[in-house]
């Protein structure tokens, strides 16, 4: 890999304070970036990968940056898209943009709104031999941790959202307030694997209607109280707070989705990269790299996953329960 990452700034090329990208300079090199070749950032969320793949691209190169989020999108757009040659992409509508100040090696920008899972269907973006690589880094950005109105933190009052696509679905004050209570159990042991999961469940039923994330958290806090020093290191909530971001965005589907189709969308010698922060997800990449090796699709990258450096850890907590995983289409 030719660039370094010491002059990439923070803050994006256009002044922007950013989400941090998370093992970014291991993405990058799994990636294994060709000039001039297609790739889709399936998670651009504020564009800190995608533009580290930009500036290798080159003008006869491709982007596509999907993302649920159109907040994020906007966000994506000012760090890749303004100043740039590019174009943007709405499921119904299609714009173009033509920048004033056209960078010379800048590659065409793509930005879609929607589902990763959506890449395969007909009105996904096309390429005549299949994409140069795919990178998905999964989860929540800290745009939407930050926001209180976006309702996925427990540390601050806000309603009760938690959806990455605020234009259509069920938000998670809809499914705390409608699910019955075995149902709730089921999704909170499942996704969140809390054990306390039927107590939990059992005190939202009687403390309903819940509308804000801090009423959320109070009364599972007060249902799952720590019972010894390991458990008092997380917040209480935390496990409930992510089975119930889980279920409301259909994580976990939207990912096994990807993987199921990935090997259609990508070219032989191609790379596809992925980033996960729980065991669940880790568990559903390994499975799907391993059954497509298995199959003589892939072939391994990592055989362990690629986790965080200290130093990284140390300026990005974030970036702890990071593992990535790779594999090249063969
Ligand atoms: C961890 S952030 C990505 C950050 C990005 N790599 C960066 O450097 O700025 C994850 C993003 O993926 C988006 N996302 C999560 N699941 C998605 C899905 N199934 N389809 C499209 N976007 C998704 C979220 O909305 C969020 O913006």
């Amino acid at each position: 890999m030719g660039e370094g990452f010491k002059d990439t700034p923070q803050r994006g090329g256009h002044g922007q304070a950013g989400h941090v990208p998370v093992l970014l300079k291991e993405a990058i090199d799994f990636l294994n970036i060709r000039r001039g070749g297609t790739y889709v950032d399936a998670t651009v969320g504020l564009g800190g990968h995608s533009y580290e793949i930009a500036k290798r691209l080159g003008a006869q190169g491709r982007l596509i940056g999907v993302d649920k989020d159109v907040s994020a999108l906007e966000r994506a757009r000012e760090r890749l898209v303004a100043g740039h040659r590019s174009s943007v992409v709405g499921r119904d509508s299609e714009e173009m943009l033509t920048a004033g100040d056209e960078s010379a090696d800048w590659p065409s920008v793509e930005l879609v709104h929607g589902s990763f899972a959506d890449l395969a269907n007909d009105q996904g973006p096309r390429t005549k031999d299949g994409f140069d690589g795919i990178l998905a880094d999964l989860g929540v950005s800290s745009l939407q941790l930050d926001d209180p109105a976006r309702g996925f933190s427990f540390q601050a009052e806000g309603p009760l959202d938690m959806r990455m696509n605020t234009q259509s679905g069920e938000t998670a004050e809809q499914v705390v307030n409608r699910l019955d209570e075995v149902t709730l159990a089921n999704l909170i042991y499942e996704f969140g694997e809390e054990r306390r999961s039927r107590r939990i469940a059992r005190a939202i039923v009687r403390s309903r209607p819940i509308r804000s994330t801090a009423q959320f958290a109070a009364v599972v806090s007060a249902a799952a109280r720590p019972m010894n020093q390991a458990e008092r290191r997380i917040h209480p909530a935390t496990r409930t707070f992510q089975a119930l971001r889980i279920f409301v965005n259909r994580e976990l589907d939207d990912l096994r989705d990807l993987l199921k189709t990935a090997p259609q969308l990508i070219k032989p010698g191609g790379r596809l990269v992925v980033i996960s922060f729980h065991s669940l997800e880790d568990r559903i990449v390994k499975d799907a790299m391993r059954a497509g090796a298995k199959q003589g699709m892939y072939q391994l990258l990592t055989k362990k996953p690629a986790t965080a450096s200290a130093e990284e850890i140390d300026r990005n907590p974030r970036a702890r329960s990071a593992k990535l995983r790779a594999a090249e289409k063969l």
